[in-house]
């Protein structure tokens, strides 16, 4: 059986009232709870962490190389500048597809780069709450 934790990071708490145009009306338990009906229809295993924390975030991945195979990772802002969180997920050579609800190359210049995708096995943008799921799909494919 699979295992796949799935990690949102900083104000990815708030979506369904965060910046709606951007994100979207789903809220993250919304995200989760299809995230889970797929992975039982599947018959993998899932967990779901959220966190505003930067460290957290890092003890998150280092602690899911003992529990998890894959790793779908929201970091949210942490993406542009979190050497920490890309530090770790190289550390424990942790298997992760970076996803973002918008796609970041369409908007500002400092969210065009993101400092995990070289250390991720690769990234899926744009699609709102599908690219959760696209991700899961993709790992359970894989
Ligand atoms: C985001 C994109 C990031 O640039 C932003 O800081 C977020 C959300 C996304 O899912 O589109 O918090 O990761």
């Amino acid at each position: 059986m699979k295992k796949i934790l799935v990690i949102h990071g900083p104000n990815l708490n708030l979506l369904g009232s965060r910046e709606k145009k951007i994100y979207g009306q789903t809220t993250l338990a919304a995200i989760n709870a299809e995230l889970a009906a797929v992975a039982k229809k599947n018959k993998a295993a899932i967990e779901f962490f959220q966190s505003n924390i930067e460290g957290e975030i890092v003890s998150q991945i280092q602690a899911s190389r003992q529990k998890f195979d894959y790793l779908i990772l929201n970091p949210g802002a942490y993406t542009h500048y979190s050497i920490a969180i890309r530090d770790a997920i190289s550390g424990v050579k942790a298997k992760v597809v970076e996803v973002h609800l918008s796609n970041i190359h369409a908007r500002e210049s400092f969210r065009r780069e993101s400092v995990l995708a070289p250390v991720c096995l690769g990234q899926i943008v744009g699609f709102g709450k599908d690219s959760y799921r696209l991700a899961l799909e993709y790992l359970l494919a894989r």
